[in-house]
């Protein structure tokens, strides 16, 4: 397959993909994005990622210059645009509130940016993804507005790095002390009591795509779902736990700080029904 990009309505090679230095998503971080990815060639829950991209836009007055169906065709275009038609790839898109003399209010004339790329992806292997993996616990420092997808990321990069300079895949964010609300990039899940776990939608979470999937697979398997905080208090009550994103898919945590965590059959078993949506969503 081979990178291309595409903005503002025309397809280009992955390098020529230049935005204007006072674009409002460079000085502002003034827009919003989303993560899809394609298995084969066919974007996965494509419907329910731009629903969440219109439903973000809403949220910040952002007006987004095509309809759900032109993202769904520009998607498809990409697609075959990089080659990537028999190929897992990774769909990046982001809209800002466009280029302008830099003042913090909205400008009056400025149209909004719109810019796509395709790039390879390969989901985390199965050996390692039995294994587990390390997290660690991080404050919750972000907005009050988790639920909107924005390009205003810096506390998730923050949040990021700590983990990965403690060789951790992700921080679980804390909020006040108290509960864990969601990870880094992914939503958070642990089994308690027999229960599945999760933070309940809010503005305090991303409402993850693969989030919903896990819910609905869970009450196929006859898990109980609980969606209420995790909070600290709980966190030696823990059985299993999980995170999941479009990228990751669903990966097993054995580890939060210090302390071990089993990676259980009842995790797997979700791992097992995922993949099978995968192969016929
Ligand atoms: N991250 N929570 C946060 C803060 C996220 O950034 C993401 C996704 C999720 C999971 O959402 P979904 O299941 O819809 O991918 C939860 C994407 C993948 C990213 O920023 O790269």
């Amino acid at each position: 397959m081979r990178r291309i990009a595409f903005l503002n309505g025309r397809f280009l090679k992955w390098e020529d993909a230049l935005i204007h230095a006072e674009d409002r998503a460079n000085n502002f971080g003034d827009g919003i994005y989303e993560v899809v990815v394609a298995y084969h060639g066919k974007p996965f829950y494509a419907k329910e990622h731009i629903d969440r991209l219109f439903y973000s836009a809403s949220q910040i007055e952002l007006h987004i210059p095509y309809s759900p169906d032109e993202i769904m065709d520009i998607i498809d275009r990409a697609i075959r645009e990089a080659n990537a038609e028999d190929e897992n790839s990774m769909i990046y898109f982001q809209i800002s509130r466009g280029f302008a003399p830099r003042d913090h209010a909205f400008p009056e004339n400025a149209e909004p940016t719109f810019y796509l790329t395709v790039k390879p992806f390969s989901p985390m292997p199965m050996e390692e993804r039995r294994r587990g993996v390390k997290t660690v616990t991080y404050p919750d420092i972000r907005w009050a507005r988790c639920d909107i997808k924005s390009l205003n990321l810096l506390p998730n990069v923050m949040a990021r790095e700590y983990a990965r300079r403690r060789g951790a895949l992700e921080s679980l964010f804390v909020k006040d002390g108290v509960k864990i609300t969601e990870a880094s990039s992914s939503n958070f899940f642990a089994f308690v009591d027999g229960k599945l776990w999760t933070h309940p939608l809010s503005n305090e979470i991303l409402a993850g795509i693969t989030r919903s999937i896990v819910l609905k697979l869970a009450e196929k398997l006859g898990i109980e779902v609980v969606e209420r905080p995790i909070l600290l208090s709980m966190l030696e009550d823990i059985e299993e736990a999980f995170i999941t994103s479009t990228t990751k898919e669903i990966i097993p945590v054995s580890q939060i700080d210090d302390m071990k965590i089993p990676v259980g059959e009842r995790t797997l078993s979700l791992i097992e029904e995922y993949q099978r949506l995968k192969e016929a969503p």
